[in-house]
């Protein structure tokens, strides 16, 4: 089967133009992996011209002989759906987890992404946390979570507790809560350990001044994951742009009382 043609591959180009039409890929900003199932690659692996081995620049035990699907580093999600041979490859991990190739698309030259360190280190700790569940790593800048990094102590407690007071539905769709990584020099393995050390905890990992990365286990989970997390971020910008305070909000109790009805735990740290 062509490559174009395979379900999962459609839904990644889906998605990839959602995140564009939310205005949250500015330019080459962003970048999109899917670990794909086995049955995956036997579907498409009659196209795969592999090209050198490259060193991934940290190491992946975990990971050895997967195939991901991951945005090529300046490539524009905005073009993901008119050019994707050009946007996106389709890369081999080696048998030690420390190199990867290049086996379909980037067609007209380029790398994967500049923060594969950090997709694959996520990957690899979600590969252990979920049993192989999460197979998705998206990483976005919209514009209002960027926002809050700015106004608010860079701390988990506080990040949680404010996206959780700010749309009912969010503990139920993040009840372990968001860590947030202070800023750091993006691209390279020292934040990729940062970020994937908080999503041993977290499915969110708010970068400060710079975007979120998430994790789910298909398409639509993480992608709408995303989508929770910034309109919840959208209304905490509207808040505070009417007023200082809260005049009420979503008590510790209303969250006990939610989780529940809801059947999902929230961590007492958060509650207090
Ligand atoms: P890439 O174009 O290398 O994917 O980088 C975009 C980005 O968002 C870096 O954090
Ligand atoms: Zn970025």
């Amino acid at each position: 089967m062509k490559v174009l043609d395979a379900e999962f591959v459609k839904g990644y180009i889906r998605m990839a133009n959602d995140g564009w039409e939310q205005g949250w890929h500015e330019r080459n900003g962003g970048n999109l992996t899917y670990r794909m199932k086995p049955e995956e690659v036997e579907q498409v692996k009659e196209n795969f011209t592999p090209k050198e081995w490259t060193p991934i620049g940290t190491s992946v035990p975990k990971l050895a002989g997967e195939y991901f699907m991951a945005t090529g580093s300046g490539k524009y999600f905005r073009n993901v759906i008119i050019k994707p041979e050009d946007s996106f490859a389709i890369i081999e991990i080696d048998d030690k987890g420390e190199n990867y190739r290049i086996v379909w698309g980037l067609v007209n030259g380029g790398r994967p992404t500049s923060e594969l360190p950090s997709h694959l280190m996520n990957h690899e700790v979600k590969v252990i946390a979920t049993g192989g569940k999460h197979r998705v790593i998206y990483h976005a800048h919209p514009a209002n979570v960027i926002a809050m990094t700015f106004v608010l102590p860079l701390e988990d407690k506080v990040f949680t507790r404010e996206l959780w007071e700010m749309a009912t539905e969010c503990p139920v769709v993040f009840p372990d809560g968001v860590g947030v990584v202070p800023w750091m020099v993006p691209g390279g393995r020292d934040i990729a350990v940062a970020t994937s050390e908080l999503m041993k905890k977290y499915d969110v990992a708010i970068w400060a001044h710079h975007g979120i990365f998430v994790s789910g286990e298909d398409f639509d989970l993480t992608f709408g994951l995303m989508h929770t997390v910034e309109k919840s971020a959208e209304i905490f910008v509207k808040v505070r742009s009417m007023a200082d305070a809260k005049r009420q909000t979503i008590t510790s109790q209303d969250f006990r009382d939610l989780a529940k009805d809801f059947k999902v735990t929230l961590p007492e740290e958060f509650l207090d």
